[in-house]
């Protein structure tokens, strides 16, 4: 059974106060609750070390938000992935719209940022989907088709158990505007399908697809209870304990 996924991209946002203290209402918010999703919260590099320290012994995991593609050398001002697992950070997002945007992160780039970041041994949450333009014209199944096939579909199927994707509408993200549960739906359908034809349907039924892109408290429960979003990938609504928690809770059992 694959899991469910709820994980909060903090962005650039929050100091080592802000962060500390986020982490400790998120944790004294999710005791409160049940749930039965797997929790992420992914805070800005300088952060990560006192996020790793500050959810010790809890079950909130700590994720990296970018990676760089070589493993050490003159490149400065990037991250390395052994510098991210040195810290005690296992999951790092990879392909997020706005590095593709604002840092041209393109294909090419991003395929090394992967076979990088799995060859460390790292799981990734890879992120991709259609720009507004895109879906008007009925071209974002085969945008997101060729996102999809010209990073990771020549991966050994061993590696696909490091992966997780989240897919995320660029017209989606920070705009307040979301897909439709039926949208997710059935863009993840699409997915999945994909990854069977080409993986087998074992490799496609056990990987978690998640939905990003103005997903809150007062949509969480609909997109989430879709047959194949397996949880989302949160950005504004992370930022406040509450609206977090009370999107952790809406994920399925
Ligand atoms: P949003 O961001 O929830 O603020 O739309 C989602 C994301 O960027 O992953």
């Amino acid at each position: 059974m694959r899991k469910n996924i709820v994980a909060g991209n903090w962005k650039m946002n929050y100091n080592i106060e802000q962060t500390q203290q986020l982490i400790n209402d998120l944790k004294t918010s999710l005791e409160r609750v049940t749930y039965s999703a797997r929790v992420l919260v992914a805070p800005t590099f300088v952060n990560l070390s006192a996020a790793v320290s500050s959810t010790k012994g809890t079950s909130i995991e700590v994720a990296a938000q970018n990676v760089h593609q070589a493993e050490s050398g003159a490149y400065t001002g990037e991250i390395s992935a052994d510098m991210l697992q040195s810290v005690g950070v296992k999951t790092v997002i990879i392909g997020h719209s706005e590095r593709r945007t604002y840092f041209e992160e393109d294909d090419t780039l991003l395929k090394e940022k992967v076979k990088t970041a799995l060859a460390k041994g790292m799981e990734i949450i890879f992120c991709f989907g259609e720009q507004l333009d895109e879906r008007k014209s009925g071209n974002h199944f085969s945008v997101v088709e060729s996102q999809l096939k010209n990073v990771l579909f020549d991966l050994d199927v061993n590696q696909w158990k490091q992966l997780v994707l989240a897919y995320e509408p660029v017209w989606a993200i920070g705009t307040g505007e979301t897909a439709s549960p039926a949208q997710a739906q059935e863009m993840h359908a699409f997915i999945r399908n994909l990854i069977s034809k080409a993986y087998g349907e074992v490799v496609g039924n056990s990987i978690s697809i998640l939905y990003g892109g103005s997903v809150k408290p007062a949509n969480a429960e609909e997109i989430f209870s879709k047959a194949d979003v397996d949880g989302g990938l949160i950005g504004g609504a992370s930022l406040k304990s509450a609206d977090f928690t009370a999107i952790v809770t809406a994920s399925k059992s």
